[in-house]
């Protein structure tokens, strides 16, 4: 069963992926969910070729996707999708962009899958079975201290107390690193983490199909998943922490008494 809902979601992300590849060539005209908030009719129409792959060999699983919502049902699986994270890196032509597909059993990401574009690297992930991109194994970095660790983050859209909040972080993550990006796709950003191209990863405010399937595949190479004030992260928290594990710790120390400070 997992390899058969790995292949679908394999087939559905490589399926959505030439879409996006292909409308990269054509203007590309957003309309707005939010002042920054950008959606394009690629987004609805890569949505709409996965939501119909998964649909055509498991028409009862329940879905939850980003522009369609939830189409609820008894399954215990559910497919949560980001048809394209990172919708304004795509407008505006910056590569660092993906699908985003995962399945729950039970509430927990147990199939994972991120495409990452224009690059088209695949990265996958099997609960207990490790995580790979274009089936190579990988695993986080081995990096044990702050002091050489290169993070990324990103803002959400919504300009409050959260977003605030992470711009006093990315100044002091920014102080005690090598250096923090801010690349715009979140899935992207926690596959970064899991094939230890960065160490980690903290941001505010994301939705339950931006970490899906990348809180998947960064645990199954050896990452760290929890909320920003240590407690257990779950897609319906809104602040995350993934990092290598080697330098969680030393990440908690300076996100938790900002969290606190944001929640009072
Ligand atoms: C966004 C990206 C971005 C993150 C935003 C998300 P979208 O997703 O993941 O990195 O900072 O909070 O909403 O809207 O491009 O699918
Ligand atoms: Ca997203
Ligand atoms: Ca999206």
């Amino acid at each position: 069963m997992n390899n058969e809902l790995l292949a679908i979601g394999q087939r559905a992300a490589r399926d959505a992926g030439a879409i996006i590849l292909k409308a990269l060539n054509h203007p590309r005209s957003p309309d707005f969910k939010g002042r920054t908030n950008l959606v394009t009719s690629t987004d609805l129409h890569a949505e709409e070729v996965i939501i119909s792959n998964i649909k055509s060999e498991y028409p009862n699983h329940a879905i939850l996707a980003e522009e369609s919502g939830a189409d609820e049902n008894n399954s215990e699986y559910e497919w949560v999708i980001d048809p394209l994270d990172g919708t304004t890196n795509f407008v505006h032509g910056y590569p660092s962009f993906a699908v985003s597909i995962a399945c729950l059993k039970k509430g927990i990401p147990h199939i994972a899958v991120v495409l990452e574009l224009p690059s088209n690297r695949l990265f996958t992930a099997t609960k207990g079975e490790g995580a790979f991109v274009d089936e190579i194994p990988i695993h986080v970095s081995g990096n044990t201290s702050l002091n050489w660790s290169l993070l990324v983050t990103g803002f959400g859209y919504e300009h409050g107390r959260n977003w605030e909040a992470n711009m006093a972080l990315f100044k002091k993550f920014t102080e005690v690193t090598q250096g923090v990006r801010r690349l715009g796709a979140a899935a992207v950003d926690l596959c970064h983490v899991a094939c230890g191209m960065v160490d980690g990863f903290w941001e505010f405010d994301l939705h339950p199909w931006d970490t899906a399937a990348g809180i998947l595949i960064a645990s199954e190479a050896g990452g760290m998943v929890s909320q920003m004030d240590g407690n257990e992260y779950d897609i319906h928290k809104n602040h995350i922490l993934v990092t290598n594990g080697e330098i969680h710790k030393e990440m908690l120390a300076i996100t938790k008494p900002v969290v606190e400070l944001s929640n009072r």
